[in-house]
């Protein structure tokens, strides 16, 4: 089967390293990958919100299944394009229409999703600048922190968390009327503070069954102790360790279920991966996010551990046939370190070069952000590398990893070295 996967992270370098492991996976195209996925895969310098480009390929190259890595082509509606073009229809994309795209696409609309479903999560209320004012008094009426999130896609930036009540408002007024983070803050859900320990859950549906992948922890923060300011993700860890059996049964009758259920009764057409951000309050699983895609860095932990054929499970998905595969786990933790940029998440120098890749052991490095430069590798974003590693638990696994780590040098490097510390 020849297959394009469209994006350039850490996540597309887990997920190409994933399906050629199958032997149905004949050839791979990564568009436009970095210096990781053109060592296995054939790097296309396509952009993936040009369907019309991408379709152009497709058709050349005949593919025969379109899987997409980040968010923005699916919220702008990839799998419509395929599903309503004559030449494209036969292929399977894997991901959400843009309708379920929407769950990431629009917080308000995750929100009503949740409620009307019945899946706890956090009480909230929507606002425009026409409502500015009752914005205010919603505020007034929460206790501190108080969590204002742009309704729209922010490049994983539109969620602010503030501790006083005027900042509260200011901010408020920034993103609804000023535009802060743009059209994306044209509406702002507001909504009450959860207290309690963070985890991802991972699920691959085919709009009927569903299958929950590894667990993951991600570290957001760029400073060690979860302090300054968000990133992409710092690492990850999975299994995680506090998701026992019990807590795993709640968030499947409570959340997973749910929220496939509730995308099928509203004729949402769904065929990928669901990321479902949770915060653990007392004994209660909380949704605070829907993300229509895979995590990253958390897919460089969650596909190391699946040991099932990863294409075999998307056709699956294609043919609504999930029911029918059995998903096998590796019982073993993976830990994830990323070596950024030094700068990062602010600004950062691009084009350093990357050298010591060739003594690691023991160790996968995923590549993030970089490229080929001559015949060197060299950094080509913020995040730049993520050392996964194994181990029969993840202080075995994070310590190969950052063993590792210490092998790889470019100039200016950062990393955080409290991965997992408050587990
Ligand atoms: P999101 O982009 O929705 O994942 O939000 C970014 C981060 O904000 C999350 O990873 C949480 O740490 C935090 N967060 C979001 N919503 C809440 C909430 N209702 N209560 C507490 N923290 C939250
Ligand atoms: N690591 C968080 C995300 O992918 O959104």
């Amino acid at each position: 089967m020849k297959i394009l996967l469209l994006g350039s992270g850490g996540r597309e370098h887990a997920l190409a390293w994933k399906m050629l492991q199958s032997p149905n996976c004949t050839s791979l195209f990564v568009a436009p990958g970095n210096a990781g996925t053109q060592k296995i895969a054939q790097n296309i310098n396509l952009n993936p919100l040009d369907f019309e480009q991408v379709k152009k390929f497709v058709i050349q190259e005949n593919i025969q299944m379109l899987v997409v890595g980040p968010e923005d082509p699916l919220v702008e509606g990839i799998f419509d394009f395929f599903a309503s073009d004559d030449q494209l229809k036969n292929v399977p994309v894997i991901g959400p229409s843009k309708q379920g795209a929407k769950l990431e696409g629009s917080k308000e609309f995750a929100k009503e999703f949740l409620i009307k479903n019945n899946i706890p999560t956090a009480a909230y209320g929507s606002f425009t600048k026409e409502n500015l004012e009752e914005g205010f008094l919603f505020l007034e009426q929460l206790s501190p922190p108080y969590v204002l999130k742009a309704d729209g896609l922010a490049a994983g930036k539109g969620v602010l968390i503030l501790n006083d009540l005027i900042e509260a408002k200011t901010e408020l007024q920034n993103m609804l009327v000023n535009e802060k983070f743009g059209q994306a803050s044209s509406k702002v859900v507001i909504e009450e503070f959860l207290d309690g320990i963070e985890l991802s859950v991972f699920v691959l549906t085919d709009g009927k069954n569903y299958k929950i992948l590894p667990t993951a922890k991600d570290y957001k923060r760029i400073g060690e102790n979860n302090t300054g300011l968000n990133t992409g993700g710092m690492g990850a860890i999975s299994p995680v360790p506090f998701a026992d059996e019990n807590l795993m049964q709640k968030i499947e009758q409570e959340i997973v279920k749910p929220t496939v259920e509730g995308l099928q009764r509203d004729n949402i057409l769904y065929k990928g991966f669901i990321f479902i951000g949770l915060i653990k309050v007392g004994n209660q699983p909380m949704v605070i996010e829907y993300n229509v895609r895979m995590g990253d860095p958390e897919t460089e932990v969650v596909m190391p551990r699946i040991k099932s054929d990863l294409i075999a499970l998307f056709e699956a998905v294609a043919n609504e046939k999930l029911n029918e595969i059995d998903l096998e786990i590796d019982t073993r933790s993976a830990t994830t370190v990323m070596m950024v940029s030094g700068g990062y998440p602010e600004d950062y120098q691009k084009g350093k070069i990357i050298s010591g890749l060739e003594n690691v052991a023991d160790s996968i490095v995923f590549h993030a952000g970089t490229k080929m430069q001559e015949n060197s590798v060299v950094t080509n974003g913020g995040r730049v590398l993520a050392i996964t590693s194994y181990g029969e638990n993840f202080q075995d696994a994070l310590k190969k990893s950052y063993a590792n780590i210490e092998k790889i040098k470019f100039e200016d490097v950062y990393f955080r070295r409290d991965i997992g510390f408050d587990l």
